[in-house]
């Protein structure tokens, strides 16, 4: 299968002309500023601090015993008082040990997407907490959460749920490098679909975070929106509004004029690794839209002088995967799902990037 000519979707291109490895930070800066102005919205700075309290743990014969289960409430000052929610942990009994910190759909032990012994059994720790714990996946006017904490400017760009979540993901990222067992160079974030958009945009701000992977993450997500099929800007923006910042909504049927495209996204992650799983039939998504971004991704790599996507110049196949560069990629056979097949191939990919 031939992909799509990336040259003819004129994407607005990451690198300026003439850009050296040198340039880098400074541009990442720009796009950073430019999702949070036109897309996701302005996350409010790190707090001063964040708090913690164990208020369970288990041991003994918890996951077979070969990990501690541990439920953890982190408390952050914010402009209307403290705001709490809550984490799991499982931590191996082990040193050094790679964590993912999962955002998840639903509260620990998180159902079928998450197949926390086979991740212990790869030899990572898992973070975990319920998305709506934070704020709720709902169009409430802000009323929820980590959203009722916070003043909205109502200028278009305050920020959207995505931020929200992914701002909750970074707090746990504090508390994860306080953790004696964890290596704190191996730490990354992972979600599925609309959390998969978060763990991209949480992993391209916070640079604590070794890596991002984003599963059938599409439309805002991994998917470059030039030209993408099934789910466009005009149907996210009608149906979860909320995701997002009001200036994301000029773009409706406008995509070819947007300054940014979700390549760029993808590209932020740069010099890190970063994972974007497809799964075949998921044409809501959009699987060659989220390949396409990170072909488009791989030219800052080369810059910096890495490997980013390794690829023969074919669109992959189901059942194929490319792990070779820092980019990873695989095309899951089946339909919208976070499969154990996905997990695996994350633990793989990042058994050999994550050093
Ligand atoms: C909807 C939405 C997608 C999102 C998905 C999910 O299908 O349109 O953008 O990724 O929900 O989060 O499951």
């Amino acid at each position: 299968m031939i992909y799509k000519d990336l040259a003819k979707l004129e994407l607005p291109p990451i690198l300026k002309p003439g850009s050296e490895a040198k340039d880098w930070p400074q541009r990442r800066k720009e796009l950073i500023e430019l999702f949070s102005r036109e897309e996701y919205g302005f996350s409010p700075p790190p707090p001063s601090f964040t708090g913690s309290k164990v208020l369970k743990s288990e041991t003994g014969n918890s996951w077979a015993g070969k990990a501690e289960y541990r439920e953890v409430e982190l408390t952050v000052p914010t402009p209307k008082g403290d705001f709490s929610f809550p984490v799991d942990f499982v931590l191996p009994y082990s040193e050094n040990v790679p964590l993912i910190i999962y955002l998840s759909f639903t509260k620990y032990p998180i159902g079928k997407y998450c197949p926390i012994e086979e991740l212990i059994d790869g030899g990572y720790a898992l973070a975990t907490f319920c998305y709506d714990d934070v704020t709720e996946d709902k169009e409430d006017d802000f009323s929820s959460g980590l959203a009722a904490m916070f003043e909205r400017r109502n200028d278009g760009t305050d920020w959207g749920k995505i931020s929200m979540w992914a701002w909750a993901a970074s707090r746990v990222m504090d508390y994860a490098l306080t953790l004696d067992s964890i290596d704190k160079k191996r730490i990354f974030c992972a979600g599925h679909s609309r959390l998969g958009k978060t763990a991209l945009w949480c992993g391209a701000q916070d640079e604590r975070f070794a890596a991002a992977v984003s599963n059938n993450s599409g439309c805002s997500g991994a998917a470059v929106t030039r030209e993408k099929t099934g789910e466009r800007v005009e149907h996210i923006t009608k149906s979860f509004p909320y995701w997002f910042c009001v200036n994301y909504k000029k773009y409706i049927g406008k995509e070819e004029t947007m300054p940014f495209d979700q390549h760029q996204l993808v590209a932020l992650l740069a010099p890190r690794p970063v994972y974007v799983a497809s799964a075949s039939e998921d044409l809501w998504a959009g699987p060659e839209s989220e390949f396409l971004s990170c072909l488009a991704a791989d030219e800052v790599y080369k810059l910096l002088g890495l490997e980013g996507l390794s690829h023969d110049g074919r669109y992959p196949e189901p059942g194929e995967f490319l792990h070779g560069g820092n980019i990873g990629y695989h095309l899951r056979s089946g339909p919208h799902f976070l499969s154990r097949y996905d997990w695996q191939m994350f633990m793989r990919f990042m058994d050999k990037h994550l050093l």
